[in-house]
């Protein structure tokens, strides 16, 4: 395959679909980003980015290259030789909801042509991409999937933040609904990532996307409910971590938190066990036992907030709290699940007067209740408790240590043995 020569429809420009495409123009193809936001291609067109791993020199150099544009018409799009479906896969009323998967592939399938090759990039449940994208996909083009064309899934693992495995060096997982599917799109992510590794069918490599993700979910629950066992016997987590983490085999360090947020932790583990329910009619224990504890960590971080003050003869109502951090991960403003949130929204219906920093976070306030603010010597002064959510780089700490009256630190950032620690 020749780059210079090929053009790829990327269809959702957000977290995943925007690196992809900029990547893709980096390695020499044509890009189109089709993206329904208008106010999103909008900015793109202004190269404005909204997304962290994307500068807005980034932007300006892919449009300046003269192989990259963006537009909110699929019928642009026509005449690709690659798409690749981004599109968000949320839960509505707790189940799946493939909506956008499913009006994307609508709207590509007429664009498909003998020749071309389909990829799946959403996270979703295993069986999506034959049972839901291939009869769409084959109904609006006449052509059979696998035979006129390739289809395949290749599951995303970007990590949003993570300066070490960017989305080109980290190895990507590549598949395809038959063989000559898989080596299409093998072919394709082999021009623009370090490493892909062969899986064999598209329902396991969704599979192992959610694997992942519930991995994840299963040892932070783990950590998270040893913490607060840990903190009723007196006895420091994060050091019992530490000294854990030294064995060099057989155990992975996990840092308990006020809860897990983001697109992935919440949502896809939920897409497994809904999945299992409806084919085998049983739940998966270990993913809903590790949601609902990931889900009770905003009210514990509340309930000790509560306990710090209470040792300080106060109660919430009508206690100044200031929150360090309202994303849901470090040196991110993305607020999509964010547990950060969930704090603030409890502490308000428990009547604290509740004030946030966060440099990440932009746009308009995320709650006209919660007071946005700068981290300045007399707000740290003026709070009762000062809780450190998300710990952005950017927090100077030896401020928060010296001017708060007390810090509750739920991310293990702090130093001083005066600070009070998840
Ligand atoms: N964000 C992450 O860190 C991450 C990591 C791995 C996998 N994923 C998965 O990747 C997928 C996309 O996630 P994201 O974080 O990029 O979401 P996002 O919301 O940042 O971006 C998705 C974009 O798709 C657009 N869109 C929605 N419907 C569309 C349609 N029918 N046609 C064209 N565009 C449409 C939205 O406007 C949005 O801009 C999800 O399945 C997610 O689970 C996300």
């Amino acid at each position: 395959m020749r780059a210079v020569q090929k053009t790829v429809a990327v269809v959702g420009q957000g977290y995943v679909g925007l690196p992809l495409a900029l990547q893709a123009v980096r390695a020499g193809f044509h890009v189109i980003g089709v993206e329904v936001n208008e106010e999103r291609v909008r900015r793109l067109r202004h190269h404005d980015s909204y997304v962290e791993d994307v500068s807005d020199l980034d932007l300006m150099n892919a449009f300046d290259s003269g192989r990259y544009r963006v537009t909110s018409d699929f019928a642009e799009a026509s005449g690709f030789d690659i798409a690749v479906i981004s599109v968000p896969t949320p839960l509505t009323d707790g189940e799946p909801d493939l909506n956008a998967v499913i009006g994307s592939s609508t709207s590509l399938a007429p664009l498909v042509k003998p020749g071309s090759v389909v990829v799946l990039e959403s996270t979703t449940y295993p069986g999506t991409t034959e049972d839901v994208v291939a009869p769409l996909l084959e109904e609006g083009s006449g052509l059979r999937a696998g035979e006129d064309f390739a289809l395949g899934y290749s599951p995303e693992r970007i990590d949003p933040g993570n300066a070490t495995w960017t989305f080109a060096r980290t190895p990507k997982l590549v598949s395809g609904i038959n063989e000559s599917s898989r080596i299409a799109v093998q072919e394709f992510f082999d021009m623009i990532v370090d490493h892909t590794v062969a899986v064999r069918g598209t329902r396991e490599a969704e599979l192992a996307k959610l694997l992942e993700n519930t991995f994840r979910s299963v040892n932070i629950a783990l950590v998270n409910e040893t913490a607060m066992f840990a903190a009723d016997m007196g006895i420091d987590i994060w050091e019992a971590i530490r000294a854990a983490g030294t064995k060099p085999f057989g155990f992975m360090a996990f840092t308990p938190g006020p809860g897990v947020g983001g697109h992935c932790l919440p949502i896809d583990p939920i897409y497994l066990d809904w999945l299992s329910r409806e084919r085998t009619g049983r739940s998966l224990g270990f993913v809903n036992l590790a949601n609902d504890i990931n889900r009770g960590m905003p009210g514990y971080v509340v309930q000790r907030i509560g306990e710090a003050l209470k040792s300080r003869d106060r109660v919430i109502d009508g206690s100044r709290v200031l929150l360090l951090g309202l994303s849901y991960k470090a040196n991110s403003g993305d607020m999509r699940e964010s547990p950060a949130m969930d704090v603030a929204l409890k502490l308000l219906e428990a009547g604290a007067r509740v004030r946030a920093v966060d440099p990440c976070v932009e746009g308009p306030p995320v709650d006209a209740r919660i007071e946005m603010v700068a981290l300045t010597e007399e707000e740290l002064a003026g709070a009762e408790v000062t809780v450190l959510l998300t710990d952005h780089d950017s927090f100077d700490y030896e401020l928060i240590e010296s001017a708060s009256q007390h810090v509750f630190d739920t991310r293990n950032r702090l130093v001083s043995h005066a600070v009070e620690r998840l």
